[in-house]
């Protein structure tokens, strides 16, 4: 699975974006002291941290079906944290006014059951949201990556790519019966300190991108890095790649 790495691989590769986006997008979806949220797909634990920030880590709930949640389980002591997939939440039904899946929709295996869970577990008001990438040209690190890959196999695997816009996500939550159904954007970046950085992060093997590329031949790996060092300017020293996700949030 594209997810069983350590928690500093994830980190490294992607938690280092998520980090950026966590407090944008709880903002977003409006959490602040008092309420009680869970953290859907809450992987190595990056927004769950900043949910923990808000409203204390004992009004924290976080699931994720793979074993990034042992190191969310590190960095968030006292949250109450399970190992389960968001389409079968182990929570009554109206536990918590708020329920956020950061970069978690477009890994679901059936999106449309996970959100009506979410929607499920969420008191009546209460909001429901979540943020994928956009893969249209404004998530570099990933998009970037997949048009190197398939310059040289055309149909390289991108699933990743092609699954989530803000429409999709608008028809999901109004499909799931929410109100007041918004989509935003929300842009981050990161810095690296030299191409290295960012190609030695792929060869983590996390998510759809890094099991790709640790799947292929060595001379492969060669190339798709050379197309991909092509693609992104052929950058010396530090640079900066942003990231634009789409936000979406509605009420039960
Ligand atoms: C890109 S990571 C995002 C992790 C974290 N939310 C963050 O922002 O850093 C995607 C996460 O979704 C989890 N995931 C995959 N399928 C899932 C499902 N059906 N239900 C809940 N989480 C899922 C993966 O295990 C992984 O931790």
């Amino acid at each position: 699975m594209s997810f069983d790495v350590s928690g500093n691989a994830y980190d490294r590769f992607m938690g280092r974006y998520s980090r950026e986006l966590a407090p944008a997008f709880a903002d977003f979806a409006g959490v602040e002291a008092g309420q009680r949220v869970v953290d859907v797909g809450c992987g190595s634990g990056v927004l769950t941290e900043e949910l923990a920030r808000r409203v204390g880590a004992d009004h924290v709930a976080g699931a994720d079906p793979s074993p990034l949640l042992e190191a969310c389980a590190e960095r968030v002591p006292g949250a109450d944290l399970k190992r389960a997939a968001a389409e079968d939440l182990p929570w009554p039904d109206d536990s918590f006014g708020a329920a956020l899946a950061q970069l978690v929709v477009h890994f679901m295996d059936d999106p449309e059951a996970g959100v009506a869970e979410m929607a499920r577990v969420t008191r009546p008001g209460g909001v429901v949201a979540a943020c994928t990438w956009d893969f249209s040209g404004r998530m570099k690190l990933l998009g970037t990556f997949w048009e190197s890959a398939r310059a040289l196999e055309p149909g390289a695997a991108e699933s990743e790519t092609s699954a989530f816009d803000e429409a999709r996500l608008d028809a999901l939550w109004r499909g799931a019966g929410l109100g007041d159904v918004e989509v935003d954007e929300i842009v981050v970046s990161t810095r690296y300190e030299d191409f290295d950085e960012l190609w030695d992060t792929f060869l983590l093997g996390a998510g759809p991108a890094g099991q790709y590329l640790i799947s292929q031949p060595p001379d492969r790996q060669s190339a798709i890095r050379a197309e991909y060092f092509s693609r992104a300017g052929e950058p010396t020293g530090s640079f900066e790649l942003d990231a634009r996700a789409w936000a979406v949030r509605g009420r039960v």
